[in-house]
C-alpha cells in the first residue's frame, strides 16, 4: 500500500514535479486517500499535500506552482492516522530541511518516539512514519546517507523510503525493507518508484532493490549499499511491458479494459508452454523433473483475495489431474496456524503483485520448514517471485483496476498448465486426456472473445438488480470458488453485500435468508453437478428468489428454471471457471457503473496490500 516516486535530473531537463505526479498517477492503485510531493528549490524545501485523490494535489500545485530538478512524492493508503493533510506524506523535520516519503509500517515507532523526548513538540502527524525524519535529522551531520543508515539501524518494520535534503538538491537517498522499491535508470536522470508502471514512460531499465539495501542516487550515479554495508552492483533488468497497456485505450474504466484483455492475456500465458496437437507441456521456469514431482507428498496453496479463489480452483486440478492431496489456505491464516509441512510438501504462493505481505510471510514460513516453493506471479522481479524456488509468470501485463480480473484468469491458466504438467510427469492422466484438456485450454481465448461480443447484455441484467441490497452466489465443485470470486467482485466495487456459497450448503443456513428481495446468481454450466445445481435453484425459486443463471450455450432447460439466463460457450467442466467468471466480472462492473461507484479505485481498498 502507498506508492512512492522520486526523480533527480539535470537542471531544466525535466520538471521533477511533472515526472513525479505522472508516476504517482500510475501508482494510485496502491492507495488514494491523500497525496503529496516535496521539491528542493533555491535551497529551500517546498511541500504540497492534499487529502483525497491525486487530482486534488494536482489542482493545488496548479494554483501554487513549484518546479525543480529533484522531487519525491507519495500517494497514501492510511494505516496509522486517518487520511488528513497532516498525516499525508511527505513528512519533514522541525527545521524543514529533510523530507521523507515512506511505504510500510514502522513497528517500533512508539518506542523510537519516546526516545526523542526533546523533539516531541515537533511531531505534527499521527503517522508511524514521522519518527523517521526526526531521527534522520538527529543523526544528520552533513552526510544524508550516513544519517539514513544510522536511523534505519534503529528501525523495526517494513519500509520503502525516499529522502531528500535542502542542503543537497542533487541527491535522493532511498532504502528498502519488506516493501517494494525500484530504481529507474535513465540518461542524466534517475528515478525511484514502488512499482514499474510509474516509470515506464521514462525508462525500461530498472534495478530491483533487495531487502536491507540503501541507495544514493544522483542524476549520473547510483550507489547501492547492502545490509552488510558493502557496495553492490545490482543487475539492471529491462522491462518489456508496453506502457500503452497502462492506459485505458478508449475504455471507460481500466477494469472493463482488463476484462476485455482476457482472451489475449490467457493466450499469452499459454503460449510457448502448451502444445495441444502433440499433447506436450513445457514450463521452462519449473525445474521439477518426473522424480521431483513424484516425490511431492502434498501441496499447500497460499494466497489472498482473488488469488486465493484462483488457488481454490487448483485444489480440484491438482487432486483430479495429478492425484496430489492439496490444501488451500488464506495466507494470513496459514502463517499463524502452524501447518504440518515437510520437505516433500510443495507450497504454491499465488500473487498478482508478488508483494502481498501475508503471502510473502506465509511463503517464508514454508521455506523455513524446508518445503519446495513455487510462485505464480504477474509482476516480474517482485519479492515473492524472487524468494521462491520456482516461479511461473502470468503474462497479463499491468493490471490497474483494483478488482482483479485478467490477473485472476491468468493465475487460473498458469495453474491449469502446472496441474497438467504434474499429471503428465506422474502419468496420472492418460495422454489422450492431457491432449483433450490442452485443446480445451487452447480454445478458451476464442470462446471468451465470442462471449465478450455481447458483453452489453449483462448491463441489461445489471440495470434490473442494481438497487438490491444483498446477493447470493451459488456454485459447486470447480465453480464454487468462482461463486466466491463473483460475490467478491460485487462487494469490492459496488459495496453491495454478496455471499458466495457452495450450493449444497444452502440448506444449512443461507436458505433462511431467501425471499423475493434476494437475487441468486447460480453457476450451472454443463458438468456432473449440473443436476444438483438445478435442484438447488428449484429450492431457492420455491422460496421466492429471482434466479440469474450462468449456463452452457446448448442448454434450454435452464430457461424454465430461472428468470435470467446468461449463456457462456460450452467447455469441459474442469476448464469452465475460466469462462464462467467472465459474466460475473461484467455483472459486478455494470452494477458498479450504474450506481456511480468508483470502479477502478473502490473505497478503502488497495491493489497491493503490503501490510499485514
Ligand atoms: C488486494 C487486491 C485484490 C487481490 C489481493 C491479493 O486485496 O485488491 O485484487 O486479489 O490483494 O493480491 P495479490 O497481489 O497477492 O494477488
Amino acid at each position: 500500500m502507498c506508492g512512492i516516486v522520486g526523480y533527480v535530473g539535470k537542471k531544466n531537463a525535466k520538471n521533477a514535479v511533472e515526472v513525479v505526479l505522472k508516476g504517482l498517477k500510475k501508482l494510485e492503485y496502491r492507495g488514494y486517500d491523500s497525496a503529496g510531493i516535496a521539491v528542493v528549490c533555491n535551497n529551500l524545501l517546498h511541500i504540497r499535500r492534499s487529502v483525497g485523490k491525486l487530482c486534488n494535489l494536482t489542482d493545488k500545485i496548479a494554483q501554487d506552482p513549484i518546479s525543480s530538478n529533484i522531487a519525491i512524492g507519495h500517494t497514501r493508503w492510511a494505516t496509522h492516522g486517518k487520511p488528513s493533510e497532516n498525516n499525508a506524506h511527505p513528512h519533514t523535520d522541525a527545521s524543514n530541511s529533510i523530507v521523507i516519503v515512506h511505504n510500510g509500517i514502522i513497528e517500533n515507532y512508539a518506542d523510537l518516539k519516546s526516545q526523542l523526548k526533546e523533539n516531541l513538540k515537533d511531531f505534527k502527524s499521527q503517522t508511524d512514519t514521522e519518527v523517521i525524519v526526526h531521527l534522520i535529522k538527529k543523526y544528520y551531520k552533513g552526510d544524508l546517507l550516513d544519517a539514513v543508515k544510522k536511523t534505519l539501524s534503529k528501525v523495526k518494520g517494513s519500509y520503502a523510503l525516499g529522502v531528500i535534503c535542502k542542503d543537497d538538491p542533487y541527491t535522493i537517498i532511498c532504502a528498502r525493507q519488506e516493501a517494494p522499491l525500484i530504481i529507474g535508470v535513465g540518461v542524466k536522470e534517475n528515478f525511484i518508484a514502488s512499482d514499474i508502471p510509474a516509470l515506464l514512460t521514462y525508462t525500461r531499465d530498472m534495478i530491483f532493490l533487495e531487502n536491507g539495501d540503501i541507495a544514493k542516487i544522483t542524476k549520473d550515479k547510483i550507489v547501492i549499499i547492502d545490509k552488510e554495508g558493502n557496495e553492490q552492483n545490482r543487475e539492471i533488468k529491462t522491462i518489456n511491458w508496453d506502457p500503452v497497456l497502462a492506459e485505458k485505450a478508449g475504455y471507460k474504466h481500466f477494469m472493463l479494459k482488463e476484462i476485455f484483455e482476457q482472451p489475449r492475456t490467457i493466450e499469452e500465458t499459454l503460449r510457448g508452454r502448451i502444445y495441444p496437437n502433440e499433447g506436450k507441456i513445457h514450463v521452462e521456469e519449473v525445474k521439477l523433473n518426473k522424480e521431483d514431482v513424484r516425490n511431492i507428498s502434498n501441496i499447500y496453496v497460499i494466497a489472498c483475495g482473488s488469488s486465493y479463489h484462483a488457488g481454490f480452483v487448483s485444489k480440484f486440478l491438482f487432486e483430479n489431474f495429478a492425484k496430489i492431496p492439496t490444501e488451500v489456505d488464506i495466507a494470513s491464516e496459514f502463517r499463524y496456524r502452524n501447518p504440518i509441512l515437510s520437505e516433500k510438501t510443495l507450497v504454491i504462493a499465488i500473487s498478482q503483485s508478488g508483494e502481498t505481505a501475508d503471502t510473502l510471510a506465509a511463503l517464508r514460513l514454508a521455506k523455513s520448514k524446508g518445503c519446495q516453493t513455487l510462485a505464480i506471479c504477474n509482476v516480474v522481479g517482485s519479492s515473492i517471485s524472487r524468494e521462491t524456488n520456482h516461479v511461473v509468470y502470468t503474462h497479463c501485463g499491468i493490471e490497474v483496476g483494483v478488482a482483479s480480473t485478467k490477473a485472476f484468469t491468468g493465475q487460473l491458466t498458469a495453474l491449469y498448465i502446472l496441474a497438467l504438467d504434474f499429471a503428465s510427469k506422474k502419468e496420472s492422466l492418460s495422454k489422450e486426456d492431457i491432449k483433450k484438456y490442452l485443446q480445451e485450454l487452447w480454445e478458451i481465448p476464442v470462446k471468451i472473445g465470442d462471449f465478450l461480443e455481447n458483453a452489453q447484455e449483462l448491463n441489461k441484467i445489471a440495470k434490473l438488480f442494481d438497487q438490491k441490497k444483498d446477493f447470493l452466489y451459488l456454485g459447486r465443485h470447480v465453480n464454487y470458488p468462482v461463486a466466491l470470486e463473483g460475490a467478491l467482485k460485487l462487494k469490492e466495487i459496488s459495496y453491495i453485500h454478496a455471499e458466495g456459497y457452495a450450493a449444497g450448503e444452502m440448506k444449512h443456513g443461507p436458505i433462511a435468508l431467501i425471499d423475493e428481495s434476494i437475487p441468486i446468481v447460480s453457476i450451472a454450466t454443463n458438468s456432473k453437478v449440473y443436476e444438483k445445481m438445478i435442484s438447488n435453484m428449484e429450492e431457492a425459486k420455491a422460496r421466492g428468489a429471482t434466479i440469474i443463471v450462468i449456463a452452457s450455450s446448448n442448454n434450454r432447460e435452464v430457461l424454465t428454471k430461472s428468470e435470467h439466463v446468461i449463456y457462456v460457450p460450452e467447455t469441459d467442466e474442469f476448464v469452465s471457471p475460466l469462462i464462467s467468471v467472465v459474466p460475473l466480472q461484467l455483472l459486478a462492473y455494470y452494477i458498479s457503473v450504474n450506481l456511480g461507484c468508483d470502479v477502478d479505485q473502490p473505497r478503502n481498498l488497495a491493489k497491493s496490500v503490503t501490510v499485514e
